[in-house]
């Protein structure tokens, strides 16, 4: 059995990663390939809980390396138990944010030192690195608008949670820092303008896919 793809989907609020990720999981299976979806932080039930320190707006908010630290367990723990398993049995594997966000958000946001991050992706990614990984990229205020446009839709309430309360001023490193990974790594990443309705977007999704897999 080959082993599977691993994709991951990256960018910042309101971008529409998980629009993108079911998108793409559909058009894989039309093709052929089995597929998974999951998210970071969470996908497994450790990562779950772990999601649920990190995320739970009434908590104290750690510091940049307490959070990154944590963010890092949860990767562990979904990459050796879920993600991992999946590729060795040939599955494509989509994930909803993985560690280029620790480096966007704890990194460029939370101005931890970048030898810290590097220091943690090493030890906890390793060579487990994605095969590819799509950067959505937004201006700022549209991607928190629709971020805040979703919270009314699903809780009648426009209630941020813990990142999408940042100031603008972190969300724009965190836009910045997405343009410097794709700058740097311009083979495993595809930065895609995902200001189009979601249909436009899939369609530049797919066909990066397809051109840089061969799916
Ligand atoms: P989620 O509700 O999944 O938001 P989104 O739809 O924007 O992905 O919440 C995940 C939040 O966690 C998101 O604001 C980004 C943040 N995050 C980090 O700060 N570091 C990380 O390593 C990961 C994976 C996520």
């Amino acid at each position: 059995m080959i082993k599977g793809k691993f994709i991951t989907l990256e960018g910042g609020e309101g971008a529409g990663k998980s629009t993108q990720a079911r998108l793409l999981a559909t058009w894989l299976e039309t093709r052929g390939h089995k597929t998974m979806v999951t998210r970071e932080p969470g996908g497994s039930p450790l990562a779950e809980n772990i999601r649920g320190l990190l995320l739970n707006p009434a908590a104290e908010r750690p510091d940049a390396l307490t959070e990154a630290l944590l963010f890092n367990a949860a990767r562990r723990d979904h990459l050796g138990k879920v993600i991992q398993p999946a590729l060795m049995a040939g599955t494509t594997v989509i994930c909803d944010r993985f560690a280029d966000s620790t480096r966007a958000y704890q990194g460029a946001g939370g101005q931890l030192d970048p030898a810290a991050v590097d220091a943690l992706e090493q030890l906890v990614v390793g060579e487990a690195r994605p095969d590819l990984t799509i950067i959505l990229d937004l201006p700022v205020e549209t991607g928190l608008q629709r971020a805040a446009a979703r919270h009314s839709a699903t809780s009648g309430t426009a209630a941020r949670d813990r990142f999408e309360a940042e100031d603008l001023a972190f969300h724009q490193r965190l836009r910045e820092a997405f343009m410097v990974i794709a700058a740097r790594e311009p083979q495993r990443c595809a930065f895609i303008d995902a200001r189009p309705a979601p249909e436009i977007v899939a369609a530049a999704v797919c066909q990066a896919v397809a051109s840089r897999l061969g799916l």
